[in-house]
């Protein structure tokens, strides 16, 4: 549980840890690799050591050495069976981008996990993965965790996605590294492409044009991998600082991929002032500094490919535009009710708590502010996005905001509540 109050500003400049989905496939890349790498910036989140430990138990040594995690590749055909669970906890990215690659592996793999991932749609990779050739089963027709792999002979396929999702993508990609001839997937709205980047880096044979990206069986080489601050976890306090007036706010060294900064796109659509400084390349990443003044703000429409460009960052976007003057419509993010919560029912409810105008649509929300945001208690869902965007509301609020079983936040931001507190004056 944590208590929240209000504050007059943000100030400081800080860094955030490494970014999630970049450290799950540094470290799955590294393990299927010949060689050594070494991964400077990894996130210890929960669910980035949940990818750790299932690499593990494939056989792959991974060590730590002065702050870097260090991997000894194993080769594309070196994992061997585990013998027990595959345990991906809470991750989604865990499971799915694992099973691409267990579904190459001439072995069987039991993958589970928590309860809120053994609800999760699991359908969306294995009718793909079961189409290269892999044997999963699982309840519901292998719709949900549990999932038992038994790969191995698969071949490439042409697959257009029916929702945008980035984990789909990887996971499928993955398996055509194992794959006989070539493996594509064609997206109607392209997701996070750090996947395609990071074969490239690792020296796969991939080929990425438009929506359509490629892979052909390929070795991969151990490297150097600099993972740079997730831009999903400087989002709570960018949001928060362009937000509460006379903030000022640096984050240094925050990947900017394009793919990943729709919450920048839609800062500024709100009016926020905000620059980016030192824009410079990471391991095939772009990372610039990022800045942040606050002002009041007004509110904005999200919808279509601007949606898998800040799907993770809408808890806190509903946050902050419950403060911004004027309606925010959210629509086309029906993928939110299958995050580690319910994503919209969450945080229409929690925002209602607090006294927020605001109203659930079958695909989004819709928010009319400015509001006066009253101290409350509020559920985390267990979700640490949402346990996080409660607290940008605290920032906020007229009286107190507690918040239950915030826990979470260690999923992927390990000294979320310290960092916060050192920049609220
Ligand atoms: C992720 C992709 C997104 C995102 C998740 C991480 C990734 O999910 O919500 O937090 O690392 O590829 P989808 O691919 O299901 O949209």
């Amino acid at each position: 549980m944590e208590c929240i109050n209000r504050i007059t500003k943000i100030k400081g400049c800080i860094t955030v840890p490494g970014d999630k989905s970049i450290s799950h496939r540094a470290v799955m890349l590294a393990g299927i690799s010949k060689g050594k790498s070494v991964i400077t910036g990894f996130l210890r989140g929960e669910d980035c050591l949940s990818t750790i430990a299932c690499c593990r138990k494939l056989g792959v040594d991974i060590w730590e050495d002065q702050g870097s995690v260090i991997v000894q590749g194993r080769g594309l055909y070196g994992l061997t069976e585990p013998e027990d669970v595959l345990n991906a906890g809470n991750s989604g990215s865990t499971m799915r981008m694992m099973s691409g690659i267990l579904a190459g592996q001439d072995f069987v793999s039991v993958v589970s996990g928590d309860a809120s991932l053994r609800s999760r749609p699991m359908a969306r990779i294995v009718k793909p993965l079961r189409e290269m050739g892999a044997a999963i089963d699982g309840r519901k027709n292998a719709g949900l965790a549990p999932l038992v792999i038994r790969g191995g002979s698969l071949k490439g396929i042409s697959y257009s996605m029916p929702v945008s999702s980035a984990q789909v993508k990887s996971a499928v990609l993955l398996a055509g590294l194992y794959a006989q001839g070539e493996t594509s997937v064609i997206e109607d709205t392209v997701s996070r492409d750090h996947t395609e980047r990071m074969l490239a880096y690792f020296g796969a044979n991939v080929d990425v044009r438009g929506t359509k990206a490629t892979v052909k069986p390929s070795e991969l080489y151990g490297v150097e991998v600099e993972v740079p601050g997730d831009i999903s976890s400087a989002a709570f306090f960018l949001a928060a600082a362009a937000v509460i007036p006379g903030s000022e706010l640096t984050i240094k060294n925050v990947g900017i991929n394009p793919t990943r900064t729709g919450i920048i796109d839609i800062l500024l659509n709100m009016g926020a002032d905000l620059t980016l400084d030192h824009i410079r390349t990471a391991g095939g990443e772009a990372v610039a500094d990022i800045s942040v003044r606050g002002r009041k703000l007004h509110g904005t429409e999200i919808s279509g490919e601007m949606i898998p460009r800040l799907i993770d960052e809408i808890p806190v976007i509903a946050a902050i535009a419950a403060a911004a003057e004027g309606k925010t419509t959210i629509t086309g993010a029906a993928e939110l009710k299958v995050k580690e919560s319910n994503r919209i029912a969450a945080m229409v409810a929690e925002l209602k708590k607090l006294g927020v105008a605001i109203a659930e649509l079958e695909d989004g929300m819709e928010i009319i502010g400015p509001n006066r945001i009253a101290g409350g208690v509020v559920e985390s869902y267990d979700d640490h996005r949402i346990a996080m965007a409660m607290a940008v509301c605290g920032l906020m609020a007229e009286g107190t905001v507690e918040i239950n079983r915030t826990e979470c936040v260690a999923i992927s931001f390990p000294g979320f509540f310290e960092l916060l507190a050192g920049v609220s004056v």
